[in-house]
């Protein structure tokens, strides 16, 4: 499979920045005069993460975390490992977790389940991809940049093996070029 094979271009980066700009606008009205810490979830959540904050005018604190749930390559199952941890204490914090996309919602439900245990004073999710028609999980992300059909989307952080994280697009593989 050739770089070249993926999809059409389903959202440009145009898009996805002025999108940023909305929500970013939306979350510094929201938290107005509080402190923010931003967790980007790598590594998919890296480009939109970096969108996003540019348009955040609060005292942001930035953190990264590494998570990965146990699963077939397609379903994840909810047990996660946390492979890189926050530096940053957040008892009493305001943290909002950036993601690339929701699937089943199971990562975010149980990093949720997680985080809650070091009482944070808020948790909130924004996620760059809502896939709403695989959900499973009780979760709904408090912000999200666009809606996506059921497909496998790659691009702008997203992958495939590793692959396509850095497409400056959202595009998506078509199922005879997943099963190979
Ligand atoms: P969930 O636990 O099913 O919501 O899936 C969460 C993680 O699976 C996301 O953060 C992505 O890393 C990955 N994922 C889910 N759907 C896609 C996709 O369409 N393309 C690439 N990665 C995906
Ligand atoms: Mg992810």
């Amino acid at each position: 499979m050739s770089m070249t094979d993926v999809g059409e271009v389903l959202i440009t980066e145009k898009q996805i920045r002025a999108r940023a700009k909305e929500l970013g606008e939306q979350i510094t009205k929201d938290y107005r005069g509080r402190q923010l810490v931003v967790v980007c979830t790598l590594n998919g959540g890296v480009m939109w993460t970096c969108d996003l904050i540019k348009n955040i005018d609060l005292d942001v604190r930035l953190d990264f975390l590494s998570a990965h749930s146990y699963g077939s390559s397609t379903v994840s199952s909810g047990v996660i490992n946390v492979t890189h941890d926050l530096e940053t204490n957040i008892k009493g914090k305001d943290v909002l977790f950036v993601e690339d996309i929701i699937d089943s919602g199971n990562t975010m439900a149980h990093l949720l389940k997680l985080f809650k245990t070091r009482e944070p004073h808020s948790l909130a999710v924004c996620t760059m991809l809502n896939k709403e028609a695989r959900r499973t999980a009780d979760l709904k992300p408090d912000y999200i940049g666009f809606e996506v059909d059921d497909l496998f989307i790659v691009g702008y952080g997203l992958d495939f093996d590793q692959k396509y994280r850095h497409l400056p697009y959202v595009s998506y593989l078509r199922p005879e070029d997943i099963d190979d």
